[in-house]
């Protein structure tokens, strides 16, 4: 399918939101029509909208993007982190699949293309989804955690390592002033990414991720060889999926079945503050990572991100994934991401920066 043979397409956000989904969307839109005379039908709330009946939809047109939707945090389409239709969770608490629901929904409409924002979740479930049902499809990687492969960046990411080092400026002063021991939990489930750029920009004595399983010992090493030097406060960020060297990662079951992770930083605090003897305090930093007006790293990338999806479906180079890589945006076969996941490199340059800081990394 090519730019002469397709008249409509649609976007759609999946998994959890974050910051810059606003500003993707305003992109594709604008490329869309401006560009190349397309329609552009929005699908509400991710998968859902094209496996609901009715279908749940609405048009886009450059009406609607007021100066305002760039600096929008969330997704003015809606998202939902259980859409997935191979397994998909029903009323009556059955689980289906519902694959096939949403290929027809997305022929219903007279798609002729899908461009999805989502990250390495949604990526495998939209590729899936579009090979079974022969869609035209084109992924833009979002998510806080960056962990979506072959891309420096995605979207959501520049804008949630703000907040947790700016959380990190305020719990600076009232840790001097008080001389305790501040803990902050960041997200990103898995992969240390958010803790690491953050700790670093925020001038931490600790990191703790969960690709370097830590000792307790070494936390109260670097504690202690701080005091020496004349300072008895100190900042630890952690992720919310740290290990220790002995032990597994802190993680919830809820009462919908789902397992979450927050809160390993309480037990944290709680074992430093016995090993040490210091005052500890812990913040667990949570969605606020997730909202909030997009920076202007991420408004530029989502923006770049959007043009190049729109103009990979107009040269019919679909399946593929857009992405940043060393200046520029690139397409990613899809095939390629879904194989492969992206944590910390624990020899890369940020662990080495943050080792040559004096960082402590808990091994
Ligand atoms: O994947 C993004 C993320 O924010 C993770 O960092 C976090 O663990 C998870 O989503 C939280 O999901 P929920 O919004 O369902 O609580």
């Amino acid at each position: 399918m090519t730019s002469g043979t397709i008249k409509r397409i649609g976007v759609l956000t999946s998994g959890g939101d974050c910051a810059g989904l606003n500003a993707a969307i305003r992109a594709v839109v604008q490329r869309a029509i401006r560009g190349y005379g397309w329609q552009v039908l929005g699908v509400k709330e991710g998968t859902r909208g094209l496996l609901e009946r009715p279908l749940m939809y609405e048009e886009l047109s450059l009406r609607i993007f007021t100066g305002n939707i760039l600096r929008m945090g969330g997704t003015i389409l809606g998202t939902i982190n259980k859409g997935d239709p191979f397994a998909y969770d029903m009323p009556d608490g059955t689980v289906e699949d519902r694959s096939q629901a949403f290929v027809d929904g997305f022929h219903e409409l007279g798609l002729d293309g899908l461009i999805g924002i989502g990250g390495d979740g949604s990526m495998k479930i939209l590729s899936r989804l579009a090979q079974q049902g022969g869609i035209p499809f084109i992924g833009i990687p979002k998510t806080i955690d960056n962990d979506v492969p072959f891309t420096e960046f995605s979207i959501g990411f520049a804008t949630a390592v703000t907040a947790a080092s700016e959380a990190l400026d305020r719990l600076q002063p009232t840790a001097a002033s008080h001389q305790r021991v501040m803990i902050l939990e960041v997200m990103g489930r898995d992969a240390g990414h958010l803790a690491l750029n953050a700790g670093i920009a925020g001038g931490v004595d600790v990191i703790l991720i969960p690709e370097i399983p830590y000792h307790l010992e070494k936390i109260a090493d670097k504690i202690a060889s701080l005091r020496q030097q004349g300072r008895n406060h100190a900042l630890v960020v952690c992720s919310e999926a740290i290990r220790s060297a002995d032990g597994g990662s802190v993680t919830t079951t809820h009462v919908d079945g789902e397992v979450r992770y927050g809160g390993v930083g309480h037990g944290l605090g709680e074992q430093i503050a016995q090993l040490t003897g210091a005052e500890t305090r812990v913040t667990v930093l949570g969605h606020v990572q997730r909202g909030g007006a997009p920076s202007s790293r991420d408004r530029i990338i989502a923006s770049a991100f959007g043009v190049k999806a729109v103009d990979l479906l107009a040269e019919g180079r679909t399946d593929r994934m857009v992405a940043w890589q060393h200046r520029e945006v690139v397409a990613v076969p899809l095939e390629e991401v879904v194989s492969r996941n992206h944590n910390v490199e624990v020899n890369g340059t940020l662990v080495n920066t943050a080792r040559g800081l004096g960082i402590c990394l808990g091994d």
